[in-house]
C-alpha cells in the first residue's frame, strides 16, 4: 500500500491554460519542470494484486491502494477488475490535428499519473477527491477517426473499424463509436467520478463527450479474493478467461503496426438483458442455456467450476448434456487463437416508462487483434446461441489501446511522433 499522498505544493498551482497552449516543446518542458513523475515518486506501489480487493484489507488501505500507471502496458487491462468502471467515448472537435492530439495526450498522461497516485492534477478544483486513489486506473483508446484527424491513416490497424453488422445487433448511436475512449476504473465511485470529470475537462478544447457508460461489479471485500463474480442474470461470469502472464500473446499486440507493440485493442459492446422475460425461465432451463450450473458455475457434465466441460457427453436419450445451442459450447472455438480477455461490468440504469428494468452487461474485451480473435467468436454466437433470446447488443465500439507510457513519455507517443 502506498504512503500518504504528497500534499499539493507550489508547483501544482501552475496555470493549466499556459500548459495547454504552450505548444509541444513548451508542454514537454513544463512536464519535465513540473516533475510529474517526481511528484508521485516515493509513492509505494501496492502492485496489481491490491486492486482485486482482498476481504482482509483495512478500509483505509483500500482507499490508498495504487495501481502503477507507468509501464510497458497500460494499466486497467490485466489489472484485476475494480468494483466500478466508467467508459467514456469522445468525438474529436474540428481542428483537432496531430499537434493538438500530442498536447491532449501529454495532459491526459500527466493527469492520469497524478490521479492514479493520489496526487491532484494541475488546476484540480476538488483536489481532496484525489487523495484516496482506491486502485484507480485510466486506460486510453484510439478510435478509427483519430487516425484521419492526425493524418496517420497508414498507421491505423487493419482491424480498427466498426465491427461487421451481426444479425442479433440492434445498435444505437447513443452507445456506439467514438474517436477516443477512456476506461476509468476504481474501487470507489466518488474517486472514479472525480477522475472522469478531470479527464473530460482536460480534453474539452479537443473533444466532446459522445457517450458515457457506467458499470459495477461486487464491491471489494464482499467476496473472497479470486471468486468469480455473478452478472445480473445470476450466473458466474468469467470462469474461463485468458490468464495474464500465461496468455500474453493473445492480450498484447506484438507490433502490427509497429507503434502498437505492447498495446492491445478494446471492444466494448453494450448488451441489454431482458430480465423480465428471463424471469419466466426455470432453473434447469437457465442452466441449459449456458451449459453450466447456477449454484457453482460447474459445467453440466461435472462438479467443479474449473473442470473442463465434456462436450461429447450425452444423456440417457443420447442428446448432448451441453446442448448444441448452449452459450459455452458456441463461445469456444477449436482454434486456440480465437480467445480474448473479458473484463465485463454490469449496468442497471433507470427503466423506460412501463418497463421494470434496464440492465445488462458492458461487455469489454481486450485482445491483440480484433479480426483474428474477437469477430469469429461473435459471429458464432450471432449464428447460434440460445442466450440471444434474452440478450441484445445495443452498443458497439472498437479502439486501439496504445502501449503504456514508461517514465518520460506520454500515451500514444509512438504513434503521434513515430
Ligand atoms: C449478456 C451477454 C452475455 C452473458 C450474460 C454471458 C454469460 C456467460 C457465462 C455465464 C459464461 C460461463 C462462465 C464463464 O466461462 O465465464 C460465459 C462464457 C463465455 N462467454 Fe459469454 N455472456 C454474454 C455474452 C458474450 C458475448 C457477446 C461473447 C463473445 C463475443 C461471449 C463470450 C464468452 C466466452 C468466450 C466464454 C467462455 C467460453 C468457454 O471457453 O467456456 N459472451 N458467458
Amino acid at each position: 500500500m502506498r504512503s500518504k499522498p504528497p500534499g499539493t505544493s507550489a508547483r501544482l498551482r501552475v496555470d493549466r491554460r499556459t500548459f495547454l497552449t504552450g505548444g509541444v516543446a513548451a508542454a514537454g518542458g513544463a512536464l519535465a519542470a513540473l516533475g510529474a513523475s517526481a511528484a508521485v515518486e516515493g509513492v509505494r506501489s501496492a502492485g496489481d494484486g491490491a486492486c482485486s480487493g482482498g476481504s482482509t484489507a483495512a478500509p483505509d488501505a483500500l482507499g490508498t491502494a495504487v495501481v502503477p500507471f507507468r509501464g510497458e502496458h497500460q494499466a486497467g487491462v490485466t489489472t484485476p477488475p475494480q468494483s466500478f468502471a466508467t467508459f467514456v467515448a469522445m468525438d474529436l472537435l474540428p481542428g483537432t490535428d496531430r499537434e493538438a492530439l500530442v498536447r491532449l495526450m501529454r495532459v491526459w498522461t500527466e493527469d492520469a499519473e497524478r490521479l492514479t497516485s493520489g496526487v491532484p492534477p494541475l488546476g484540480d478544483t476538488e483536489p481532496e477527491l484525489a487523495a484516496t486513489p482506491s486502485s484507480l486506473t485510466v486506460t486510453v483508446g484510439f478510435g478509427p477517426g483519430l487516425f484521419d484527424a492526425a493524418e496517420l491513416v497508414e498507421l491505423r490497424p487493419t482491424w480498427l473499424a466498426a465491427l461487421p453488422a451481426f444479425a442479433v445487433d440492434r445498435l444505437e448511436d447513443a452507445w456506439s463509436g467514438g474517436d477516443l475512449a477512456l476506461q476509468v476504473c476504481a474501487n470507489d465511485p466518488v474517486v472514479l467520478a472525480h477522475a472522469v470529470r478531470v479527464l473530460v475537462k482536460g480534453a474539452q478544447t479537443f473533444a466532446a463527450v459522445r457517450w458515457v457508460q457506467g458499470g459495477f461489479r461486487p464491491a471489494v471485500g464482499t467476496l473472497p479474493e479470486g471468486t468469480t463474480v455473478r452478472n445480473l442474470m445470476g450466473q458466474l461470469d468469467g470462469t474461463r478467461n485468458l490468464v495474464p502472464g500465461h496468455d500474453d500473446h493473445l492480450i498484447w499486440n506484438a507490433g502490427e503496426p509497429t507503434w502498437l507493440a505492447g498495446g492491445t485493442s478494446l471492444v466494448i459492446r453494450r448488451i441489454a438483458m431482458d430480465l423480465d422475460t428471463w424471469d419466466a425461465v426455470d432453473r434447469p432451463a437457465r442452466e441449459e442455456v449456458i451449459g453450466r450450473r447456477l449454484s457453482d458455475g460447474a459445467p453440466l457434465t461435472s462438479t467443479d467450476e474449473h473442470d473442463e466441460p465434456d462436450l461429447d457427453a450425452v444423456n440417457q436419450l443420447g442428446l448432448p448434456v451441453i446442448a448444441a445451442y448452449a452459450h459455452i459450447r458456441r463461445a469456444r472455438s477449436e482454434n486456440p487463437d480465437e480467445r480474448f480477455l473479458r473484463r465485463v461490468y454490469s449496468y442497471d440504469d433507470p427503466p423506460a416508462p412501463g418497463a421494470l428494468s434496464n440492465s445488462g452487461l458492458l461487455f469489454a474485451t481486450y485482445q491483440a487483434d480484433v479480426a483474428r480473435q474477437f469477430i469469429p467468436i461473435q459471429q458464432r454466437l450471432a449464428d447460434l446461441d440460445l442466450l440471444n433470446r434474452w440478450t441484445t447488443p445495443v452498443g458497439s465500439a472498437v479502439f486501439a489501446v496504445p502501449p503504456g507510457a514508461p517514465p518520460g513519455t506520454y500515451l500514444g507517443q509512438g504513434l503521434l511522433e513515430g
